[in-house]
């Protein structure tokens, strides 16, 4: 018998069903909820499996390269010897920024630079287990709605299987390096409408009569993949919990994804106790946000998302109910930022020398509005996961360099030795100024 099965993820049903001969399960066959890949683990020594795991760094094949398929422990779902599609995701760097950490009210704060992944972001986690459950199940046509990241990464997964992918995003919404990126790997791209939760809406939509199969979060192999971020950098650590782990939110699938993480690592006994988890959402696009701030039961859409993070610009997250669970289990907190404090988040990361894009910066921007609230204490240990890369959005930062011109960091002159000598002169009298 499979190790794995489906389970609802509603409360009031979680009703279990078999993985059956097709890839498409999606949605709870009794009450459309949603569904989690779970499974009846065998019992591990939890010092073998740190062994087993480190020591597949060193391995050459494609399973011990991927950060994702290191730890297949986890992700039962597949049978040991499954060839899998993978372009050695994971195993990204955990790095310390002090200054940051300063800036953001005294903590000791270290960044999981996730935009280190393949194509830019975390989506590659989760696109990897997507896809070749795919592909043991012989699918040829792969969809999803995205803000950016996802349909990056899909390209390029369902071309390295040999699928075809249709990516659907709202038109002019998302950033151009990102849209460059789909159509690089030869994906279809299709413009629809002004928002995420549009394009999501219609493609959920047409997706059964065309017989698509839909890769976003709501997908349960997606999930699988994700949460492996948790025993990557728990195992960088040297397995020594943080306090708090703090990401990005839209669609709420990453949350989902690091609490199953936390939860099987506990339920394994490689953990005892779980870092709490910190959920940030733009001030534009902050519906969970409201949802838990008011005490209301159930999520009230926002029909106009609107926030510079694009990646994170959703008004109806898929995934709220199962983050809220996350939340709850973890003692957990929520707060939202507005697109300054992101920026300036942003920024004080790019001058310890590290990018990410404009919606990952909303990570750090919580927990110093978390710290200036006295909800996350000075000297507190965050993770805080970048989830994508800074030259996910270019446009960004021209954009609020040039606005920011005051500072005069860039400059243009005259092609002459004169200019140049003048220009570069001025800049180094300036900086002895501010010296
Ligand atoms: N950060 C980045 C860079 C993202 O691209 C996303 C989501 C998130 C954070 C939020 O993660 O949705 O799991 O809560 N991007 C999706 C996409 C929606 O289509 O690329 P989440």
């Amino acid at each position: 018998m499979s190790l794995a099965y489906l389970q609802c993820v509603e409360e009031s049903c979680r009703k279990r069903q078999e993985l059956g001969p097709g890839p498409e399960s999606h949605a709870c066959a009794w009450c459309g909820g949603l569904l989690e890949v779970n499974y009846n683990f065998q019992s591990f020594d939890p010092e073998e499996l740190r062994r087993l795991w480190r020591q597949r760094r060193q391995g050459d094949g494609p399973r011990d390269r991927s950060g994702v398929w290191r730890f297949r422990e986890l992700l039962p779902f597949v049978e040991p010897e499954t060839c899998v599609i993978s372009l050695s995701e994971g195993s990204t760097p955990l790095t310390d920024v002090p200054r940051t950490g300063q800036w953001a009210g005294g903590v000791r704060l270290w960044v999981k630079q996730q935009g280190a992944n393949p194509t830019g972001s975390f989506k590659d986690l989760g696109m990897t287990t997507c896809i070749t459950w795919a592909a043991m199940h012989n699918v040829h046509v792969v969809a999803c709605a995205s803000t950016g990241n996802t349909s990056s990464s899909l390209a390029a997964y369902a071309a390295r299987a040999g699928m075809e992918a249709l990516v659907v995003v709202p038109h002019g919404r998302i950033s151009t390096a990102k849209l460059a990126q789909a159509l690089d790997f030869g994906a279809l791209a299709v413009e629809v409408g002004d928002t995420f939760d549009q394009a999501f809406r219609l493609l959920c939509e047409v997706a059964p009569e065309l017989g698509l199969y839909l890769t976003n979060s709501i997908n349960p192999f997606r999930i699988e993949g994700q949460k492996t971020i948790v025993p990557e950098l728990l195992e960088q650590r040297e397995w020594r919990i943080p306090d708090y782990i703090a990401v990005p939110g839209g669609n709420l699938g990453n949350a989902s994804a690091i609490g199953k993480g936390l939860r099987e690592l506990k339920a394994l006994g490689l953990i005892e106790k779980v870092p709490r988890l910190v959920v940030v959402q733009a001030a534009g696009a902050n519906p969970f946000y409201r949802m838990l701030a008011s005490g209301s039961a159930k999520l009230d859409p926002m029909a106009n998302p609107d926030t510079e993070a694009t990646a994170i610009r959703i008004g109806a997250p898929a995934n709220w109910g199962k983050a809220r669970a996350v939340l709850e289990w973890t003692k957990g907190l929520c707060e939202s930022v507005t697109d300054e404090e992101i920026f300036q988040a942003k920024t004080a990361l790019a001058q310890e020398g590290v990018g990410c894009e404009p919606a990952s910066a909303a990570a750090v921007a919580g927990v110093r509005k978390l710290c200036q609230a006295g909800k996350i204490e000075p000297g507190a240990d965050v993770v805080a996961v970048l989830t994508g890369n800074q030259l996910k959005d270019p446009d960004y930062v021209l954009r609020h360099r040039s606005e920011a011109g005051a500072d005069r960091r860039q400059l243009r002159v005259e092609p002459t030795r004169e200019a140049l000598r003048a220009a570069l002169g001025g800049a180094l009298a300036a900086e002895a100024k501010v010296k």
